[in-house]
């Protein structure tokens, strides 16, 4: 199915993304009128939109986040200083964490105890060695140090229930098993604090290539087992983690309606994977290049990116039939760009430089979240350091910021923040018969009390003025930052000045009841009212 925007010009909200249906505002100013709702407030922003995901892939876990305590890179218990500093400094909010496909070769017993004793495998699914050093503890230890909370994938495929049951208790037990004194022994007197708890990854593909009947079933017999006290039913999930079930492949409505049909009551939350790729089609991702791509690569990069809100409320649609009290969450817990790999470097290890485009890819995807927050509750980004559209990029000791960085850096106001809606008309982008709207656009209030605007410019040749009526708001004063470029391909390299970061932005006013903005092209604005 391919989502596209057949009218002239389009509706953003930051509660619906919409595409008609809603009160068009006049232009004015020979720019964009738009209209902000502060007196009409929409699903809060769950914190967990801005979530991470690292999977023992290339240099994901080793070297981007774990290089041991004997490491000459400043390190506490093997953990990199830098990177953990990093992701602290934006509030990451969960990790999901050991993969990926990577997740369903992952035998948990490999990764505790003694790091010396640990066996080494083979990773079968990217290539290299496991030495198995970074583990259970480790992760949790990672997780301390950045302050965000755990969500494991647990081994569904080739593994069992037991497996996955007795994790469970290694990691959440207070009782005198064995289990908790084993971890007791390992140097963890008390349990960790468990979020969330993926069962299987990518079922329909590397996690066991299974049909949607197939899985669901599998995941009711895996489910079944997550309970903490056997007096409690199964139906009931009496763990404080949350269940969520290996969900669809892009625009797969068919897995979602036979697997919540099946297994929905046995869930918390649903997965939901979509890759921004070339043309769309997964062949064709190594078509593009992260870098020195040539111009209308730009526009067909972003419209791949824009295709998120379609397939969101293609799912939504089936989601709302089957759960129309929106109790199970929708966790787009894989996202991003994916590009040919780097040159020189280990294809299967998914290292990709990280442009502007992707900074536009990144805030124009948080927005879509923002749209869809009452179903959209988690999502995290594909992946935190050195893989695919990466936060980090790491080369030794150094380290780089990328553009997708910032943008998280800059969002970071959205985070469990009440959503307000902006209508606003966007004309239209094309690629090639494709077209997708030229700007997306959040509000919010924020926890801090303050109002909090984002708009992101995928236009890469054009600004806009944005005059925006404010309802229900008196506002004084308005402040911000802009991240934008040159050239469309700038890029932060590890340990050289940094080409792409945000700056003060002055382009934004308070103008009688409203806001003016004048967004330059190929940018993402992020402001706060006061
Ligand atoms: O993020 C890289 C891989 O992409 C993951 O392991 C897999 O789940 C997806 O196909």
């Amino acid at each position: 199915m391919r989502v596209g925007w057949k009218s002239a010009l389009c509706m953003v909200s930051a509660v619906a993304l919409g595409f008609g249906g809603m009160a068009h505002a006049k232009p004015a100013n020979n720019g964009i009128a738009a209209v902000l709702h502060a007196d009409k407030p929409g699903p809060v922003l769950s914190r967990n939109i801005q979530g991470q995901f690292a999977e023992h892939l290339g240099g994901s876990v080793y070297d981007g986040i774990w290089v041991g305590p004997d490491s000459p890179v400043p390190n506490t218990r093997g953990i990199r200083n830098d990177v953990a500093a990093a992701l602290k400094a934006v509030k990451v909010p969960v990790v999901r964490w050991p993969g990926g496909c990577f997740a369903d070769i992952y035998h948990w017993r490999d990764g505790i105890g003694p790091r010396a004793q640990r066996p080494m495998r083979k990773n079968d699914w990217w290539g290299g060695l496991e030495s198995n050093a970074f583990g259970t503890h480790e992760y949790f230890d990672f997780l301390d140090q950045i302050g965000a909370d755990s969500y494991i994938a647990i081994n569904m495929a080739t593994s069992t229930p037991s497996e996955m049951r007795e994790w469970l208790d290694y990691i959440t037990s207070s009782a005198n098993d064995t289990i908790a004194d084993q971890r007791r022994a390992n140097g963890r007197q008390k349990p960790w604090k468990l979020g969330f708890v993926g069962i299987g990854n990518e079922a329909w593909g590397c996690g066991g290539a299974q049909t949607p009947e197939y899985f669901a079933n599998e995941y009711r017999r895996f489910a079944t087992f997550m309970h903490r006290n056997g007096a409690t039913f199964h139906m009931h999930n009496d763990n404080a983690a949350l269940r969520v079930a290996s969900g669809p492949n892009n625009d797969d409505t068919a897995w979602m309606d036979t697997v919540l049909k099946s297994a929905g009551p046995m869930m918390d939350a649903i997965s939901l994977h979509y890759y921004t790729v070339f043309d769309g089609k997964w062949d064709s991702r190594n078509e593009a290049t992260a870098t020195g791509f040539p111009a209308e690569h730009w526009n067909h990069i972003l419209y791949q990116a824009s295709r998120m809100d379609g397939v969101l409320r293609a799912h939504e649609a089936v989601m709302d039939r089957h759960d129309p009290q929106k109790r199970i969450g929708l966790y787009v817990d894989e996202w991003g760009t994916w590009y040919a790999p780097e040159p020189g470097t280990e294809p299967g290890f998914l290292y990709q430089q990280n442009t502007l485009r992707d900074a536009l890819v990144a805030a124009m995807t948080l927005n879509i979240f923002h749209a869809h927050a009452d179903r959209v509750r988690m999502a995290n980004i594909a992946q935190a350091v050195n893989v695919l559209q990466a936060m980090i990029l790491t080369d030794g000791a150094k380290m780089a910021l990328t553009p997708t960085y910032h943008v998280f850096r800059l969002y970071m106001p959205f985070q469990d923040a009440q959503s307000l809606p902006l209508d606003v008309q966007a004309p239209l982008l094309q690629s090639g018969t494709d077209s997708f709207p030229a700007f997306t656009a959040s509000a919010a209030k924020g926890k801090d009390g303050r109002i909090h605007v984002a708009v992101a410019n995928a236009d890469a040749d054009k600004g806009y003025r944005l005059s925006v009526r404010l309802d229900g708001l008196r506002a004084r004063k308005v402040s911000g930052e802009v991240l934008t470029a040159a050239k469309r391909d700038a890029h932060n390299l590890p340990g050289q000045p940094e080409q792409v970061h945000p700056v003060r932005f002055d382009g934004a006013r308070i103008t009688g009841d409203g806001l003016t903005i004048d967004v330059p092209a190929k940018a993402v604005v992020v402001l706060a009212l006061d």
